[in-house]
C-alpha cells in the first residue's frame, strides 16, 4: 500500500542506487531515502509520493548497519559534497561496482559478468586538485559578513562557512580563511544573482599534485574592485601559489555568460605532470580548462584506457570530448595519428600547447561540438576513444561513431545510466561490449567512472 505524504514510516534500507540514495520498502512499496547505508533501519517522513515509488526524509537512524563509520568532516551534515563518508571505503567500492553491474544488467540488458572488479583509489582522502567555492552572506542577524564555502543541497545563495575539507590539501582551509578575513576587513560585498549587486562570486583553487604548483582565481562581478594590490599581498604567506588570477563574469540576459581571466601575478598556466606506464607528460592548464580532478587516479584511468586501446603504432586514434588532450597525448607515441575534438576553447588551446610542450607532432585538436565536427570529418579512426559528459553520447553521436567502423571503441563514462543506454545503441550497430571496468575517481561521493571496451 502507498504511504501518505507527511506520514512517518520505518523501513530497512536494502541497497544504494545510482545517485547515492538508499532504497527500502514499506508494504512492498519502494521508498528512496538520502543519507542512509545498506542495512540501516530508519525512520523517515514521506515528502513525495509517485505512482511507483515515494521519497522519504531521514528523521532518525533507529538501528545503524554494521560497519557504519563516523564521518571525518565537521561539515558532513550540511555540506552534501561527500555524502558517503559514513561508509567504509571498501563498502563504497562494493556498492559502486554493484551499481555499474545493475546498469549493465537492467538498462543495457547485458550479462553482469561483463563488469570487472572496480579499481579503487589508493588514497581515498585529500585527492582533489580543484576546489570551487562560493561566497555567501552571513546569517540574517549578521548578513554583511562574508562567508566562503559550498551551497548546502537545495541552497543557491547561502553557503556554509568552510573550515575544513578532507578532499582537498589541508592548507587550502588556511588560504580560504585568509581570503575570508581579507573580504571582511575591507567590507566587500557578496554578489547576489537575483539583484546582480555585489562583488564576490567564487574562489577557485587548483593544484598540480605532482608539481606542487597552485593556481588561485578570484571570481567577481564586473563591479569595480579597488583592492588588487592588497589582494595580491595576501598570497605572500602562501608561496606555493604560482598563478594568481582575477576573473570577472559578464552576464547579460539572453546571452551566454562570459568570464574574462586577468593574470595578477605568476604563471599563466598551472603545470601538472601525469605518469602513464613509462611515459611522463607535462600539462599546462589554463584557468577555465577541464582537467581530471583526481590526479593520482587519472593516471590509473588513462593507463587502463591505453591498455584497452591496444595500439601498435599505426592507428589513427580519435579522442572525442578530449578536454586538454590528456588521453590523446598519451596515445600519440603508440599511434600513427591522434585527432582530438573538444567544445571548450580554453581546453583546445591547452591541448595544442601541451602537444608542443611534450614534443608530440602527430596530434591535432579541433574546436567544436562533437556531432557537428564529426559530420565534416574526412578521416576515419581505427580506434575511437570517447569521454563524454554525464549526458553520454546519445543516439546521433553513437551512429556517427559507428559509421566510421573503428575496430575498437574505448568508452570512458561518468554516468552508468547514459553509458548503459549508449552501449545498447552500439550493440544495435554491431559493436559488442567486451567488458566494463569501474574506476573510482571520486571516493566519499556516489560518483562512478567506468571504462568499456567495445569491439566490432
Ligand atoms: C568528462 S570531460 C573529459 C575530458 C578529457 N577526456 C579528460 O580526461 O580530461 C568531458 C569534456 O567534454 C567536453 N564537451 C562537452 N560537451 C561537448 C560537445 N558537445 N562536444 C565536444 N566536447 C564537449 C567538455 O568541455 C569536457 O572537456
Amino acid at each position: 500500500m502507498k504511504p501518505k505524504k507527511n506520514t512517518e514510516v520505518e523501513l530497512r534500507i536494502d541497497r544504494l542506487v545510482y545517485g547515492g540514495k538508499g532504497i527500502g520498502q514499506v508494504d512492498g512499496f519502494k521508498i528512496f531515502v538520502a543519507g542512509v547505508a545498506p542495512g540501516d533501519l530508519v525512520k523517515v517522513r514521506i515528502f513525495k509520493v509517485k505512482s511507483k515509488y515515494a521519497e522519504g526524509l531521514l528523521l532518525e537512524v533507529l538501528e545503524p548497519s554494521e560497519g557504519r563509520v563516523q564521518p571525518k568532516c565537521a561539515h558532513f551534515d550540511t555540506c552534501g559534497g561527500c555524502k558517503w563518508q559514513f561508509l567504509p571505503y571498501e563498502k563504497q567500492l562494493e556498492v559502486k561496482e554493484q551499481q555499474v553491474r545493475d546498469s549493465i544488467e537492467r538498462l543495457a540488458d547485458m550479462p553482469g559478468e561483463l563488469v570487472q572488479p572496480i579499481i579503487g583509489c589508493s588514497e581515498p582522502w585529500y585527492y582533489r586538485n580543484k576546489m570551487e567555492l562560493s561566497f555567501g552572506p552571513g546569517p540574517r542577524e549578521d548578513a554583511e559578513r562574508v562567508m566562503i564555502g559550498f551551497y548546502p543541497p537545495g541552497f543557491h545563495y547561502e553557503v556554509f562557512d568552510l573550515k575544513e575539507c578532507h578532499l582537498e590539501n589541508e592548507w587550502m582551509a588556511d588560504l580560504v580563511g585568509a581570503v575570508r578575513d581579507f573580504a571582511n576587513k575591507l567590507g566587500l560585498k557578496v554578489y547576489h544573482s537575483a539583484s546582480h549587486e555585489g562583488l564576490l562570486r567564487n574562489l577557485i583553487i587548483r593544484e598540480g599534485k605532482n608539481t606542487g604548483e597552485v593556481m588561485v582565481i578570484l571570481v567577481t562581478s564586473t563591479e569595480t574592485f579597488d583592492h588588487l594590490e592588497e589582494f595580491k599581498a595576501l598570497f605572500e604567506a602562501f608561496p606555493q601559489v604560482s598563478s594568481l588570477y582575477w576573473s570577472t563574469v559578464y552576464q547579460v540576459k539572453g546571452q551566454p555568460t562570459y568570464r574574462e581571466d586577468k593574470l595578477l601575478s605568476g604563471k599563466e598556466t598551472l603545470t601538472e605532470e601525469l605518469k602513464c606506464g613509462e611515459q611522463v607528460l607535462s600539462f599546462d592548464i589554463l584557468p577555465q580548462a577541464f582537467f581530471q580532478t583526481n590526479t593520482a587516479q587519472a593516471e590509473v584511468l588513462y593507463s587502463k584506457v591505453l591498455e584497452l586501446a591496444d595500439l601498435t603504432g599505426e592507428e589513427t586514434v580519435m579522442d572525442l570530448y578530449c578536454g586538454t588532450g590528456t588521453i590523446g597525448l598519451f596515445c600519440a607515441h603508440k599511434a600513427g595519428k591522434v585527432i582530438g575534438i573538444e567544445v571548450n576553447e580554453a581546453a583546445v588551446d591547452s591541448a595544442r600547447q601541451n602537444a608542443i610542450k611534450n614534443g608530440i607532432k602527430n596530434a591535432v585538436f579541433y574546436l567544436g561540438a562533437v556531432d557537428k565536427r564529426l559530420s565534416t570529418m574526412e578521416e576515419s579512426p581505427d580506434v575511437l576513444i570517447v569521454d563524454p559528459p554525464r549526458a553520454g553520447l546519445g543516439e546521433k553521436v553513437v551512429e556517427q561513431c559507428a559509421a566510421f567502423e573503428p575496430n575498437r571503441i574505448v568508452y570512458v563514462s561518468c554516468n552508468p545510466t547514459s553509458m548503459a543506454r549508449d552501449l545498447t545503441y552500439f550493440k544495435n550497430l554491431g559493436y559488442k561490449t567486451a567488458h566494463v571496468t569501474p574506476v573510482d575517481m571520486f571516493p566519499q561521493t556516489h560518483h562512478i567512472e567506468s571504462i568499456c571496451l567495445l569491439e566490432r
